[in-house]
């Protein structure tokens, strides 16, 4: 059976894949930033997942305001980037697992959530970034799921919707009869605003009031609207949406494991959790 063993929450600011690029780990500018992902590598060292199912939202690569699908499960066998204009390397295609792909999608459909199934899927810095902060170096050892929530084009789903969809998600893992290790990724936020009269706004006290309450109250969470969250976190901060997907899909007891948070990284409260989840047997049914 498949086994959720946590989640990572991480920004995707492109300019890190160019800090990246030019290899600025120890730069006064970016160290504390790379720093906080020393912990997860050796998380992921220990735990070794196979498949990474990744909540994340795309910023006009793969989506355009043409059509904006407000959730979309990719079902590819591998999944490529290209240059979206931010000038930075364009990243190595990731393998998918399509077998895993299409269980989740059939559970969705079934829970009555209307999705978007992409047999092809253009992965954008979203998914690209963490991916490389995750494991700096020529190899990516993991298989993805992307799963895309719009965070671009009102109307957006809610915290509290965003939240159902990835419970759903880990129930339907949890149903796999695949010997996977998975782990789940949300990516985006915190608190960033990158246009308007408020670009460059940033809510320290908001980013530190998600990061408390999404370990053991994302239901506290989820009672937000999404204008509520506009406010709070500013018109991109509502990435955090897909952390809220990440957290509903960790379906265990979960436990905070790692935080770091840094202000700022090009516009935005750069924040990085990792969250454990230890598998609790569901007792059946009398
Ligand atoms: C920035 C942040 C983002 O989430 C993004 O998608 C693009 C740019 C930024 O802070 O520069
Ligand atoms: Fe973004």
């Amino acid at each position: 059976m498949a086994v959720i063993i946590g989640g990572v929450g991480t920004t995707h600011v492109p300019s890190i894949g160019k800090a990246i690029a030019e290899r600025k780990y120890k730069d006064p500018y970016w160290s504390p930033f790379f720093k906080g992902f020393d912990y997860v590598h050796s998380w992921l060292a220990r735990e070794k997942p196979d498949v990474a199912v990744v909540f994340y939202n795309d910023h006009g690569l793969n989506f355009f305001l043409d059509k904006m699908p407000t959730f979309a499960v990719g079902a590819a066998a591998l999944y490529c980037n290209e240059d979206e204009g931010w000038g930075i390397p364009v990243a190595r295609a990731i393998p998918g697992d399509p077998a895993l792909s299409w269980h989740l999608i059939n559970a969705l459909v079934a829970e009555e959530f209307d999705i978007t199934m992409c047999q092809e899927m253009l992965v954008d810095h979203a998914v690209t970034i963490p991916m490389a902060l995750m494991w700096p170096g020529e190899n990516w050892p993991i298989r993805i799921v992307p799963v895309a929530i719009n965070t671009v084009q009102h109307p957006l789903p809610s915290p509290k919707r965003c939240l159902n969809l990835g419970r759903a998600i880990g129930r339907a893992i949890e149903t796999y009869p695949g010997n996977l290790r998975v782990m789940i990724v949300g990516t985006g936020g915190l608190s960033h605003q990158l246009d308007g009269k408020r670009a460059g706004f940033i809510n320290t006290e908001f980013d530190q009031y998600c990061m408390d309450k999404i370990v053991h109250q994302p239901d506290m969470l989820a009672r937000l609207s999404i204008h509520a969250l506009v406010e709070e976190a500013g018109a991109q901060g509502v990435e955090f949406l897909n952390w809220m997907a990440m957290r509903g899909a960790l379906t265990g007891a979960v436990s905070e494991l790692h935080r770091n948070y840094h202000v700022p990284i090009s516009n935005t409260a750069a924040a990085t959790v990792v969250l454990g989840n230890r598998v609790v047997p569901r007792r059946e049914a009398a």
